[in-house]
């Protein structure tokens, strides 16, 4: 098959680049990028080539070495003055919250009732859920994220409109069908039984179609009954290899209501685990207030935690605590939770995750964000083996970055002198202006 290659620079991880001291002091990640067991944790390349076959990476490494390689008349495309890194991973977002971004004055519980559930409910019509489907994925590439982990609404057609799209526009998607029984308006809520066949049925059409997986979603603790958690845990016996998404320990009235609804189990997380619902293919949203209990069987049961910092911070949940994430050794994702978060932008919520984080009194790296929006992001959701880095075989999926998109960003990137600050600016001051290009497989995504 017939080569492609893209030259620019390019920045990618091979594992996480958690000890990164000296890179925060030197700045120079190609001879300092290595992870807490000494392995180079990146790759890095000033003037890089990556070599494209058929949609996938065939090689990636300095152009030097490379482009000798290369067979005549093979087509090189030029990225100028932008970096090259891998699609972004959301690992939390609300496909039917589109229209709730940036929603006055609420915090969880009321902002569900007043925003939320009312825009849920517009879900049942199927023409809608397929122009915000449109919507929601134009959005998502315009922003440079390639796979995401997705809530559907609770009606099945819903998710039924999202994998066309995805499946047409060749995307590697997860999503799901809310399950969702009590504390709801009526018209959103299913029962123990339709949740679970009409979950069963989207499972036995989507998971492992295409470039698309199926999540079992229940939405959270107190909107489903200890009988459809049970359905749920059920749905994950019979099919192993699906996922699991909902949200844990986001708001303390929210863990209030739980330790009400649930006297017998022992804490939020423990009414998930009591139903069957942790493990390796488990997401779980926001996880600000745990125990150190908590954290101790999030890490024994290989389940991953999924930072919202945008969201975090517009509906006033809390400060997520990175560093138990690390002492517990828990995979985290970045998400952006749209609509409880207000920006699509990976960029924009590694902005809100370093802010998160020196309120804390850490400094998370540039280095360690790109990671999460891309290869650890794709290690929560278990999709390493296929995209996250440039490694040989691995789907391309690829995002240009601009240094100058804006007069702020040219402007400030000239006085940089090392990596780590040009990524760092980048982030700090990109948005969606900042995504040059998006591609998707091997082929360049028009973005609306
Ligand atoms: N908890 C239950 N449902 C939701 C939701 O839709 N968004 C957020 N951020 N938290 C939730
Ligand atoms: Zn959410």
């Amino acid at each position: 098959m017939a080569l492609t290659a893209h030259r620019g620079e390019i920045l990618h991880f091979f594992s996480d680049p958690m000890d990164d001291l000296t890179l925060g002091v030197q700045g120079n990640i190609q001879s300092n990028g290595r992870d807490s067991e000494g392995n180079d944790c990146s790759g890095y390349y000033e003037d890089g080539l990556l070599v494209l076959e058929g949609g996938y990476v065939r090689q990636c490494g300095a152009t030097a070495d490379l482009i000798a390689t290369l067979p005549d008349n093979t087509p090189i495309i030029e990225h100028h003055y932008g970096l090259i890194v891998p699609g972004f991973v959301d690992t939390h977002v609300h496909y039917p919250q589109c229209e709730v971004i940036a929603a006055y004055g609420t915090q969880l519980l009321d902002w569900l009732e007043t925003h939320t559930f009312p825009a849920e409910l517009r879900f049942s019509d199927q023409s809608y859920a397929e122009e915000i489907t449109g919507f929601f994925i134009d959005q998502l590439l315009r922003n440079g994220t390639t796979t995401a982990l997705v809530f559907g609404s609770v009606y099945p057609e819903s998710v039924n409109a999202f994998f066309t799209q995805a499946e047409q526009r060749r995307l590697r998607m997860i999503c799901g069908k809310v399950m969702m029984d009590r504390h709801a308006p009526q018209a959103l809520c299913d029962t123990p039984e339709s949740s679970y066949e009409q979950s069963r049925d989207l499972i036995l059409k989507w998971h492992g179609r295409s470039r698309l997986n199926y999540a079992v979603t229940p939405r959270f603790a107190p909107t489903s009954s200890p009988e459809q958690l049970a359905m749920a845990g059920r749905l994950l016996r019979e099919f192993p290899d699906v996922y699991l998404q909902t949200h844990l320990s986001e708001n303390l009235k929210e863990c209030e209501w739980v330790a009400e609804l649930f006297p017998d189990q022992n804490g939020y997380l423990d009414v998930y685990d009591h139903h069957g619902l942790l493990g390796r293919r488990s997401v779980f949203a926001h996880g600000i207030h745990l125990s150190d209990c908590e954290w101790q069987r999030l890490h024994q049961t290989d389940s991953s935690v999924a930072f919202c910092p945008t969201s975090n911070l517009f509906i006033g949940s809390g400060l997520f605590r990175m560093d138990k994430a690390d002492e517990y050794g828990v995979s985290v994702g970045l998400g952006t939770d749209v609509g409880g978060g207000d920006s699509f932008s990976l960029l924009r919520t590694i902005n809100e995750a370093y802010k998160v984080q020196q309120l804390q009194g850490f400094s998370l790296s540039p280095f360690r964000s790109l990671y999460l929006a891309t290869l650890g992001g794709a290690k929560s959701l278990q999709l390493d083996g296929v995209i996250g880095n440039f490694k040989t075989g691995k789907e391309a999926d690829f995002v240009v970055l601009d240094y100058h998109a804006t007069g702020l960003l040219n402007f400030r990137i000239k006085k940089c002198k090392t990596l780590l600050e040009k990524l760092f600016v980048l982030q700090m001051l990109g948005d969606d202006r900042a995504i040059r290009e998006t591609w998707v497989m091997g082929e360049k995504q028009t973005l609306n």
